[in-house]
Parts: C-alpha cells; sequence; structure tokens
C-alpha cells in the first residue's frame, strides 16, 4: 500500500469515477452489484451483494484491488482479499495490516471470478480515510462529580497520524433546561465548572477529526450515550456540610454533660425517686463522702475527655441493676 506524492493529487482525481468498459457477451459473469465502503473510527471494511446466480453451479469467488491516486491496481497482500467467498474485505487490520491511512486517496474496485469466467471490474469512487470517515463518540468516559462541576475523563475514539487531530464537545444540559455547548477542547480531559451545586445534569460528549491542510472533507461524527450525574456542594455549601454534623455533635455533648451536672448535683432526690438501694458501689460512695473531690476530673485522669460523659452515665445509671442484684442475694 505504498502510496502516490500528494502533488498528483488533483491532476488523478478527476480520472477515477471512469467505469470500466463494458464487454457484453453470454459469456461474461455479472459483475458484483452496490459496492458499500464501511469507515467508521478504525473500521474499513468494503462489502457488496453477490453476482446473480446463474446455471452454472460452480463456486464463484471475488478479486478486490486497490489503488493509490496515480498508481496502478494492486492486490491485498496483508489481507485475504484475493478469490474469497465472502462477499466482504476487511482490510482494517489484522496481523501487519492497520488498513489504509488517513490521508491518501484511495479507490477500490471487485469483480467476480467463476472458474475461468471473470466479470468486469466494478470501480467504486474515490475516499480519503479522514474525510470520509465516520468518528464515533469518545470512548471510557469516566464523569467524576465535583463541587458545582464535573470533571470528564476519556479517550480519543481511535488514533490518528500527525496528519490530524480530535477536538472535543461537550453538550451538557439540567433535567428541565435547554442544552448547552461547551468546547472545542483539545484535552481529553474536561472541567465543567460553574455549575449548580446539587443538581442533575446529563451530558453527551463528542470528538471532531480536524485535519491539518490535506483533508478534503469534514468527517461524521456523532455523540456519545446519554449520562447523568449529580454535582456535589460548592465551597460555601461545603463548609455548610460539615458544620452541621459538627454543630449537632457539640450540642449532643453540651446535653450530655449538663444532664451529668445534673445527675450529680441533685443525687439524693435521684436516689429517692428511683428508690436507691441501701449501698452504692465503692467508687462512688468515696466521691460523695468527699464532695469536695471534683467527680469529673477524678474520672479524667484515667479516661479522655469524650469517654467520661458514657462512663458515667453508665454507673449511674446502674443502681436499679444494682437493686435487684440485691433482691436475688
Ligand atoms: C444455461 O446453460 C446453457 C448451457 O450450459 C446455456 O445455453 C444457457 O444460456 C444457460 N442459461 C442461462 C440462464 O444462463
Ligand atoms: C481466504 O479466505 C477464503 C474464504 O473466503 C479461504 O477459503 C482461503 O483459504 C483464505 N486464504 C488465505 C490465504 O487465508
Ligand atoms: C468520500 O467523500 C467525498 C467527499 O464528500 C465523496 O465525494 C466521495 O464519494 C466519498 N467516497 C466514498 C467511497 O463514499
Ligand atoms: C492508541 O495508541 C496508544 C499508544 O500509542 C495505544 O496504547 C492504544 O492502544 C492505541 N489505541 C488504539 C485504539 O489503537
Ligand atoms: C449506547 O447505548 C446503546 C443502546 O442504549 C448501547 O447499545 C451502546 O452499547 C451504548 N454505547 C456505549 C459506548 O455505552
Amino acid at each position: 500500500m505504498r502510496p502516490p506524492p500528494l502533488w498528483l493529487l488533483p491532476l488523478l482525481l478527476g480520472g477515477l469515477g471512469a467505469a470500466a468498459p463494458r464487454l457484453d457477451s453470454f459469456s461474461q459473469l455479472a459483475a458484483p452489484q452496490h459496492l458499500k465502503l464501511h469507515l467508521y473510527n478504525n473500521e474499513q471494511i468494503l462489502s457488496w451483494e453477490p453476482s446473480p446466480p446463474s446455471n452454472d453451479t460452480r463456486p464463484v469467488v471475488y478479486q478486490v484491488e486497490f489503488k493509490y491516486v496515480g498508481g496502478s491496481w494492486h492486490k491485498f497482500t496483508e489481507v485475504n482479499c484475493t478469490d474469497i467467498t465472502v462477499t466482504r474485505c476487511d482490510f482494517t487490520g489484522g496481523g501487519r495490516s492497520k488498513g489504509f491511512s488517513g490521508i491518501y486517496f484511495v479507490s477500490l474496485r471487485v469483480r467476480a471470478k467463476q472458474g475461468e469466467r471473470t466479470s468486469n471490474w466494478v470501480t467504486l469512487t474515490w475516499f480519503q480515510r479522514y474525510c470520509n470517515v465516520t468518528v464515533g463518540p469518545p470512548k471510557n468516559i469516566l464523569v467524576i462529580p465535583g463541587k458545582g462541576s464535573l470533571t470528564t475523563h476519556f479517550s480519543p475514539p481511535f488514533n490518528v497520524t500527525k496528519e490530524a487531530a480530535f477536538e472535543y464537545r461537550v453538550h451538557y444540559w439540567e433535567k428541565t433546561g435547554a442544552p448547552q455547548v461547551r468546547g472545542p477542547f483539545k484535552e481529553s480531559s474536561i472541567v465543567l465548572s460553574n455549575l449548580k451545586p446539587f443538581r442533575v445534569y446529563c451530558l453527551q460528549i463528542e470528538a471532531q477529526l480536524i485535519g491539518r491542510g490535506k483533508i478534503m472533507c469534514q468527517p461524521g461524527r456523532s455523540l456519545s450515550n446519554v449520562s447523568c450525574h449529580e454535582t456535589a456542594a460548592d465551597d460555601t455549601t461545603g463548609l455548610q456540610v460539615i458544620l452541621i454534623p459538627v454543630g449537632t455533635f457539640s450540642l449532643l455533648l453540651v446535653l450530655t454533660g449538663a444532664c451529668f451536672f445534673l445527675f450529680l448535683r441533685y443525687q439524693g432526690r435521684v436516689k429517692y425517686w428511683f428508690q436507691a438501694p441501701p449501698t452504692i458501689p465503692g467508687q462512688i460512695k468515696e466521691y460523695l463522702k468527699d464532695p469536695d473531690q471534683p467527680f469529673l476530673e477524678a474520672l479524667d485522669k484515667d479516661h479522655s475527655p469524650k469517654d467520661d460523659a458514657w462512663d458515667s452515665v453508665s454507673i449511674v445509671s446502674s443502681p436499679e441493676k444494682e437493686q435487684d442484684v440485691l433482691r436475688t442475694l
């Protein structure tokens, strides 16, 4: 697949559409019909409809050839497209072949063969891959919701040579809002910022192939599937999210502390209400004997401040159980 020099193009493109001369004789095999070229990302496949059946029962095979503008016709060597029984030639690549490069002008032709009989060649109009290809959406799209933003990472639909590059556009909309577009971007990582926090946005990404001068037309393109994501809080609401639980927790701690002090202060009355048993666990008894000694401080000696509320509550609330234990004795 060695291409001709590009400067030959303008001279040579005109002649390509010319049909092969028709040699209508009754021994002539009918030619394949409806040649179709599939160019999608890397995929390069020529297909056709088989020759109409005749009363010759020998198998029909097909031969495919290509040429660059100004060159001569060649058989494919790296892919099996000579004397094939199937009605398609996939020159995408298999083995060493990477198919046709993007910028060369290529023509293809096919004929049928049955025994010694051959059909006319049927020639497909020229194509230039980077011009005629349909570009698929970016691959491996990953969307990461951020603070009032969505960050997308993806990979290009396929690898291109240095004669072309991709540009990306993001189409996005709020569930009920009008669609908007950002781009073009050259990077395969895009941050949509200044979005509203805690909102669901849907987006689609599109890749466009941009040729550097030698590409003769604008290739087709397609959007990625719709995916929807909720943005996280922005900076201020983020702070709220942190402050609300912290505030609630602090309040609970203060309330627990207050309850605890009330218990200590009015321990006698509490004991009365709960009909406390005549005996009190040794540790508390000691504290009660010496009211000057601060209860909390004493407990703090071996406990972290966070634990103390729970420890003391468990001790203070135990008299009922002790009573039961005493009764059983
Ligand atoms: C079928 O074959 C015979 C001879 O083998 C030939 O004369 C005839 O024209 C053929 N019919 C068709 C429809 O091709
Ligand atoms: C090419 O493909 C045909 C089937 O279409 C097969 O019969 C043949 O063996 C293949 N040839 C090679 C060299 O792989
Ligand atoms: C490739 O695109 C050019 C320009 O749009 C068009 O003229 C040509 O027919 C296309 N080739 C094929 C094989 O579709
Ligand atoms: C594109 O090229 C990169 C690195 O050169 C390679 O890792 C990746 O597999 C290629 N992608 C395709 C679709 O060929
Ligand atoms: C897009 O959606 C279609 C149908 O819903 C699915 O067949 C296809 O695989 C999806 N494409 C990707 C890249 O997820």
